[in-house]
């Protein structure tokens, strides 16, 4: 294990009817911006659940946040923020808002700065505070100091790290109206999440090898239920908390990371609209195909821990896990190949040109450039 240091500062507030105590975690006569993104918490109850834990506080509501959230979009949020005078900004929505709201904060604290720039320095130095009320469990942006952001006049899609939220409010029960599609896209992205932390080298720590095959045990084991269209507490509890426990940075202490199939997937999505999870799960099995060697050692170690599996030679193994996570990935209903999604060699070629103008050099063991890029979405196609 490598030295580290290590701390999450932020307040999890856990459980059905939490949300009603939002105002415990709100200073008085705070005046609060309250960000959204198309409208699902109105239709689902949380905006009016919100709003009504929040009366007596001065509040000024932004909407908007798409999806993939846009530099142009908090642009104008920032400005919102700035003539309103707003101390503290509740992000209330999934990823997209929440990541937003953690640029719009650093905008607010940072006026002389574009917003964009800050993503480009890849850190916020400093951001007004924020928090979240959480309604969609995958990216683990609730419980850590990551965001990511498109610039649609660019075409470009990168992260950034920012302060950690304060507090994010999860109640498993506003997961009861996300769609099929949404479910399916959140579990590939925690499965993947997990497995850019774990699918490395083996012999790193075992406390925690244990626990990402924890994590993703338990996702193969509920996706049916998260998918069911009666909702189970329990499960969407489940489900909810692997999220955070997937991206919280609790997985990561001290141990070499991948992120490469993130990387990759950004560009499908920058370039083409692909959504998060859907990037992810036509990526990764060629990812894994590719890196096959350099991966061994977890690679069987996942065929051994998570799927029981021991017999047959290593090869026979290797192709086993990497057959069962695209299966895992269609399970849910998503696509696995490019051709699926009307993609050809023309992107490849796009992505593989801007890997290697930047120079990136992805992945464990920073062999994922340009030229490897392509190798792993030929074998997509
Ligand atoms: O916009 P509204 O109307 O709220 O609808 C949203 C949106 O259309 C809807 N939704 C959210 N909660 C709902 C709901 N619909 C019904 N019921 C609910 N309870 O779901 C749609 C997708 O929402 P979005 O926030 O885009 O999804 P997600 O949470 O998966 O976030 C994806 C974004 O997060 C980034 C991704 O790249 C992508 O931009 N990521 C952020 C990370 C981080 N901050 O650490 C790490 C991840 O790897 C990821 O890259
Ligand atoms: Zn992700």
């Amino acid at each position: 294990m490598q030295n580290f240091i290590f701390q999450n500062t932020t307040k999890l507030v856990f459980g059905k009817g939490q949300i009603a105590s939002l105002s415990q975690f709100v200073a008085p006569g705070t005046k609060l911006m309250l960000t959204f993104g198309g409208g699902s918490v109105k239709k689902n109850g949380v905006y009016d659940q919100v709003m009504a834990a929040l009366t007596g506080y001065d509040v000024v509501e932004f909407w908007g946040i798409e999806p993939n959230p846009s530099v142009e979009t908090v642009r104008k949020a920032v400005q919102l923020g700035r003539e309103e005078k707003v101390d503290m900004l509740l992000a209330v929505g999934g990823g997209s808002v929440l990541d937003a709201t953690k640029l719009i904060a650093a905008g607010l604290a940072e006026p002389e700065t574009d917003p964009w720039a800050i993503v480009l320095r890849r850190s916020a130095s400093k951001q007004i505070p924020f928090a979240s009320v959480m309604t969609l469990p995958a990216t683990g942006s609730e419980m850590n100091n990551g965001a990511v952001i498109s610039c649609r006049e660019t075409k470009e899609k990168y992260g950034f790290f920012a302060g950690y939220p304060t507090f994010s409010i999860l109640d498993p029960m506003t997961t009861y109206s996300l769609s099929k599609t949404q479910k399916a896209n959140s579990m590939a992205d925690i499965v993947v999440h997990v497995l850019e932390q774990y699918m490395t080298t083996t012999g790193q720590s075992r406390v925690l090898d244990h626990w990402a095959e924890g994590v993703m045990q338990t996702i193969f084991e509920i996706a049916p239920q998260v998918l069911a269209d009666e909702p189970d507490y329990d499960v969407m509890s489940d489900y909810m908390y692997s999220a955070t426990m997937a991206l919280n940075n609790f997985l990561r202490m001290g141990i070499t990371q991948d992120w490469a199939t993130h990387q990759i997937g950004h560009e499908l999505t920058a370039l083409c609209g692909v959504t998060h999870g859907e990037s992810l799960a036509i990526v990764y099995p060629g990812l894994l195909s590719v890196l096959r060697e350099q991966k061994k050692g977890k690679i069987l170690q996942f065929a051994d821990r998570v799927l029981r599996l021991t017999e047959g030679s290593e090869e026979d193994r290797i192709e086993t896990v990497i057959r069962y996570l695209e299966s895992f990935f269609k399970s849910l209903g998503l696509a696995t190949r490019l051709s699926e999604k009307g993609i050809g060699v023309e992107t490849v070629e796009a992505i593989a040109t801007r890997f290697t103008e930047r120079g990136v050099h992805f992945g464990e063991a920073q062999n994922v450039d340009g030229e490897l890029a392509r190798k792993i979405l030929l074998e997509r196609l």
